[in-house]
């Protein structure tokens, strides 16, 4: 697509593919500039419209998934630019409107915007090298992507607190025990088991995918009670699919299912 800052590919060998977004701007350790998110933002959009396209993996390199926000363009800023400009929401906020699962694969830093990113992202496979940090309060600031919001309803607050008043970083076995990661597997084998996960999600039933994840994110936005009525309607709705139909049929016909999307 003549990106700048990323890499884009698509793997798998399924009706459905995964869409691969690498970050890629090694000697800054993929500092999101503004470039970035915004070719970030356009890659998952494409992506999200494409019906070839079943979930997307986005990884950064083996140093760093991503250092932060860039520094260098921030440095500068003031008030009235950083709020005209609607910095952050502006193009952050497009990783988490993703109808399609979004899976974060990543080793190395991802610290600040990079730890922020990660926790927009649905699930999160980390390395054995992966370190996840708050660090803005060393540089006078606080995080602005929703670390201060995603981070307490991920780890809770003991932690929450910990790691954006004292910038502390952890690495991927404290963040797997305390709830930030979904799983961790040695450096070397990252990409194969975040594109294993993306190719068992492309092989599913695309609609009940995308509403799983509706339905989970709900979860975050509402009381339970709420919740639960959502959900139930969003389950009922499903026995109006044809891959329902498929896919209990194939069970009780002890064969793998076909499902067609739909
Ligand atoms: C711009 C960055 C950067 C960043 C690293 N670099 N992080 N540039 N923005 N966030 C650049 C360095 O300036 C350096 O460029 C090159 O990448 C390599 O980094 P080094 O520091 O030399 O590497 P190393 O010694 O291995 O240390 C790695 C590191 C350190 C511990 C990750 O780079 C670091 O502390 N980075 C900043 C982390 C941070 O504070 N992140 C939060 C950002 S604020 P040169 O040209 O010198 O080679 C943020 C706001 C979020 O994210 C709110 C809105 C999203």
């Amino acid at each position: 697509m003549g990106y700048e800052t990323i890499l884009t590919a698509e793997h798998g060998d399924g009706p459905l593919k995964a869409g691969v977004v690498t970050l890629n701007r090694p000697t800054q350790l993929n500092a999101l500039s503004d470039t970035l998110m915004n070719e970030l933002g356009d890659a998952l959009r494409r992506y999200d419209a494409d019906d070839g396209i079943g979930c997307v993996v986005v990884t950064g390199s083996q140093k760093a998934f991503a250092a932060g926000a860039d520094i260098s363009e921030m440095a500068e800023f003031d008030y009235v630019q950083a709020y005209r400009e609607d910095f952050i929401s502006r193009n952050w906020e497009i990783v988490t409107t993703v109808r399609k699962p979004v899976i974060a694969a990543v080793a190395g830093f991802a610290l600040g915007g990079g730890c922020e990113l990660a926790m927009m992202c649905d699930l999160v496979v980390a390395a054995e090298t992966a370190k996840f940090g708050q660090p803005e309060i060393r540089l006078g600031v606080i995080p602005g992507a929703g670390g201060t919001q995603r981070l307490p309803r991920a780890v809770g607050k003991a932690k929450a607190m910990d790691m954006v008043l004292t910038a502390r970083l952890i690495d991927a076995a404290e963040a797997e025990r305390i709830g930030l990661v979904s799983r961790v597997v040695p450096a070397e084998r990252l990409m194969d088991e975040a594109l294993a996960v993306a190719d068992q999600i492309c092989r599913l039933s695309l609609p009940s995918i995308m509403l799983a994840k509706e339905c989970v994110e709900r979860a975050y936005e509402t009381p339970l009670a709420e919740g639960i009525r959502f959900e139930r309607r969003i389950f009922h709705s499903l026995f109006g699919t044809g891959d329902q139909r498929e896919g209990m049929a194939a069970f009780l016909e002890k064969r793998a299912p076909v499902f067609r999307h739909e």
